[in-house]
């Protein structure tokens, strides 16, 4: 897995005349089983979230109210994704390394993710990263 395997996906919108309604179904819309959502939300805008990369997990971020970078590294190549629509996500496939910060006032940062939560999923050191890499 590469950062060139980490996508930005086009998420269906419905527009009508009381707003946008964005859908994103399992295994048609994103290439993985949707088995946890979170978000995170009241970020100060000087924040650096993420920093670790997964094991084996799947994730598909979206910015769903205002923008923030994402900077993905897989050992060996670097690049950031600026995120702020609510119908696109990026997906980052397992072994990579991303941090995201440059938050926007207001911003909320949605997650879909392959799997339920497991801290053993996490690399959190990156020298470790760098080791798991080779
Ligand atoms: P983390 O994944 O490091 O957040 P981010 O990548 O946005 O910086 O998680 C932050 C904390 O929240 C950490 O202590 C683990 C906890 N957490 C859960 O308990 N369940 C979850 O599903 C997630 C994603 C995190």
């Amino acid at each position: 897995m590469t950062v060139n395997d980490c996508t930005l996906i086009n998420i269906t919108q419905v527009n009508s005349d009381c707003g946008r309604l964005s859908v994103a179904e399992s295994n048609t819309d994103i290439p993985f089983n949707i088995k946890r959502v979170y978000y995170t939300y009241d970020i100060p805008c000087s924040a650096e979230r993420g920093g670790h990369a997964h094991r084996e997990l799947y994730q598909l971020i979206i910015a769903v109210s205002g923008s923030f970078d994402v900077t993905l590294d897989d050992g060996t190549n670097c690049q950031t994704v600026f995120l702020n629509k609510p119908n696109t996500g990026l997906l980052v496939r397992p072994g990579i390394w991303r941090e995201i910060n440059n938050f926007s006032s207001g911003s909320v940062v949605l997650v879909l993710a392959s799997d339920l939560y497991k801290e053993e999923d996490y690399i959190r050191n990156y020298e470790d990263f760098k080791l798991y890499r080779k």
